[in-house]
C-alpha cells in the first residue's frame, strides 16, 4: 500500500514537471506567433530604414561640402539607431526566458513593446497615446508582461479593422498597493454572452488570416495565466460599437531609484 502511494506520488511529480514543461513550450510557442503577427510591418519599416540610409549615402557622397555631408550622417546614424532598437526589443522579445521576476517598471515594459507594434498600427490607421502617471514598479518577468501586452495590443488591432485610437494608461495605486495597465481600444467591442469564455483556451471567433496568423484562441488564456501567477488580476469592461478595455492589476513594489511623481505623453 504505502509501496503503491509512493509510486502514485513520483507519477504525480512527474506529470506536474511535463506539464509545465508543455505549458513553458506553448507560451514560447504563443509569443512566436504574436511576432509573426508584425513580421510584414516590422520588414516594411526596415526597407524603409535602409532606403534612408542608401539615399542619404548617396546625398554624401554626390555633396562634397561639409554641412551637407554632416546632415546625411547624422540621418544615417539616426536611421542605424532605429534598426539596432527595433532589432534588440524583438531579440529580447522573442528569446526565451526562464520565469525569474524582478522589479521592473511598467511604463518602460509599454515603451520597449510600442518600438515593435508602431508601425503596425500606423498601417492600419490606428492613432496610439499612452499616459504614464507615478512611474508604478512591480516584481515581474519582463518578457512574459511584454507578451501580454503585444497580445492585447493586437487584439486591440484586429478589433478596429477601419482605424480607431488605442489608448495605453500606466498608474500607481500606492493606498492600495498595486499597478494598473490599462489597454484601450475603440473597436467593435466584444457582446455580452462572449464575455465569460473570451479567457478560455482556444475560445476564438477569428479566422486564421492569409499569412496563416491568428485565430488559436490561445491570446488571453495565456495573458491570463501569465496574470495570475504574478499575483495580479485582468478584467475586462467592453460596449458593443464602443470599444474595449483590458486592465492588469499587478502587486506595487518600491522603485530602485526615485521616479517621477507624473509624467504624460500623448503620442507613441
Ligand atoms: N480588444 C478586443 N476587442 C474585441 N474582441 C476581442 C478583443 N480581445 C479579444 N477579443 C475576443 O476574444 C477572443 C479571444 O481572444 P484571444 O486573444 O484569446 O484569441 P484570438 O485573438 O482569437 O486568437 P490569437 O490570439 O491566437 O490570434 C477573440 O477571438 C475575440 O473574439
Ligand atoms: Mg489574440
Amino acid at each position: 500500500m504505502t509501496q503503491d502511494l509512493r509510486t502514485l506520488e513520483s507519477e504525480l511529480a512527474r506529470l506536474k514537471a511535463e506539464n509545465a514543461e508543455l505549458r513553458q513550450q506553448l507560451m514560447q510557442a504563443q509569443k512566436l506567433s504574436s511576432v509573426g503577427a508584425l513580421a510584414s510591418s516590422i520588414t516594411h519599416e526596415f526597407n524603409n530604414i535602409l532606403m534612408t540610409v542608401i539615399n542619404y549615402a548617396k546625398m554624401g557622397i554626390r555633396h562634397k561640402d561639409e554641412a551637407t555631408r554632416e546632415k546625411a550622417f547624422d540621418k544615417i546614424l539616426t536611421a542605424g539607431q532605429r534598426a539596432a532598437k527595433i532589432t534588440t526589443s524583438m531579440l529580447s522579445y522573442a528569446r526565451a526566458k526562464g520565469d525569474r521576476r524582478e522589479p521592473a517598471s511598467l511604463s518602460q515594459l509599454v515603451q520597449d513593446v510600442l518600438v515593435l507594434v508602431e508601425k503596425d498600427l500606423q498601417k492600419h490607421r490606428i492613432h496610439c497615446q499612452t499616459q504614464f502617471s507615478g512611474e508604478p514598479w512591480s516584481a515581474v518577468n519582463g518578457c512574459q508582461v511584454q507578451q501580454v501586452l503585444l497580445n492585447l495590443i493586437i487584439n486591440a488591432r484586429q478589433a478596429m479593422d477601419a482605424g480607431g485610437v488605442l489608448s495605453i494608461t500606466v498608474q500607481a495605486n500606492p493606498e492600495e498597493g498595486f499597478s494598473e495597465v490599462t489597454v484601450r481600444d475603440t473597436g467593435v467591442g466584444i457582446p455580452a454572452d462572449k464575455l465569460p469564455q473570451i479567457f478560455a483556451p482556444f475560445f476564438t471567433t477569428k479566422e486564421v488570416d492569409d499569412q496563416g496568423q491568428g485565430g488559436t484562441g490561445l491570446g488571453l488564456a495565456l495573458c491570463k495565466d501569465v496574470i495570475e501567477a504574478h499575483q495580479g488580476r485582468i478584467r475586462v469592461e467592453s460596449v458593443v460599437g464602443k470599444g474595449t478595455a483590458f486592465i492588469l492589476r499587478f502587486p506595487l513594489v518600491p522603485a530602485p531609484r526615485i521616479a517621477s511623481s507624473s509624467k504624460v505623453k500623448t503620442a507613441c
